[in-house]
């Protein structure tokens, strides 16, 4: 049976972390799936750990709908979360609104993620009123980067946490169905997560969220431009495919691979017929 939004509410109230991870294609859902994990989202950081930019701001909505697909397919019983790219819903309402609605109807999403606070509780509202789940996303939110000035732990100081305690509960208020509450000191994660209903998903914000969230890539050791502090590797993927893909070079240059069991041959009679296989020897009939 397919995870939905009320199942992950239930887990809040009975106590039981929510395990989130992103996934950006069929394999690695359908990996990520197998392995038990409760919700997946095809996050915008896609942009930075597939397409290879410094940020989340050049992705679009078709390369999120395009990701979404593909992770749909690999999870079908998993409850996915698509992002909402920058400048896809900041415009207006009725601008989310449309987007969010090609989320939906065209990646197989279940619901959407937004980043901002206050600011977004009208937009939350009016995709919630039309049936559009969202997720919310507050503390470091990438697509404002330039504006926050880097990747800092937000809400250090009195005003800012305050900010960010409001800023929780207007989502919560607009219908929201979970936050992400990202480089969240972890006193302030524990404050919010415990003036809401709805769960909060920490990534950098400490153990007392309701669920986490991580990056695919980091925990497998599979990017490795940098090492942000919030994650933990649970793998070295880079490594093992590097040694893999080193071993597949050396065996082919070597004439090591491939050999006969990973092709076919014709009959003795057909093969006859074409060139002698370089190598070996003819034998005048
Ligand atoms: O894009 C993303 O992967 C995210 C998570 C870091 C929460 O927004």
């Amino acid at each position: 049976m397919k995870t939905t939004i009320r199942n992950i509410q239930q887990q809040k109230e009975r106590g039981e972390p929510i395990v989130m991870l992103t996934a950006y294609d069929y394999t690695s859902a359908k990996l990520a799936a197998h392995a038990g994990v409760d919700l997946l989202l095809v996050g915008d950081s896609l942009g930075m750990v597939i397409q290879g930019y410094e940020t989340t701001l050049p992705v679009t909505l078709d390369d999120i709908i395009y990701h979404t697909r593909a992770v749909v397919r690999g999870a079908p019983a998993t409850l996915v979360v698509a992002d909402m790219p920058f400048m896809t819903y900041q415009v207006s309402p009725e601008q989310a609104l449309t987007n969010a609605g090609r989320v939906m109807q065209e990646s197989g999403a279940q619901a959407v993620k937004l980043e901002g606070g206050q600011a977004m509780a009208e937009t939350v509202r009016r995709l919630v009123e039309v049936g559009i789940p969202v997720m919310g996303h507050i503390g470091l939110t990438p697509q404002s980067v330039n504006q926050l000035g880097g990747w800092r732990v937000q809400g250090r100081n009195p005003a800012e946490a305050e900010r960010l305690i409001a800023d929780a509960l207007a989502l919560e208020a607009a219908g929201a169905f979970g936050i992400v509450l990202e480089l969240v000191p972890i006193e302030l994660a524990a404050a919010i997560t415990a003036r809401l209903t709805i769960p909060t998903i920490g990534i950098g914000a400490g153990p007392h969220c309701d669920g986490q969230v991580q990056v695919f890539h980091d925990i497998i050791g599979l990017f490795e431009d940098f090492q942000p502090k919030h994650a933990r590797r649970y793998a070295e993927a880079g490594a093992v495919i590097r040694q893999a893909v080193g071993q597949y070079a050396a065996d082919v240059r070597g004439g090591v691979f491939p050999n006969d069991s990973n092709a076919s041959h014709l009959s003795p009679e057909l093969a006859s017929l074409y060139a002698p296989i370089p190598g070996d020897v003819l034998v005048a009939a």
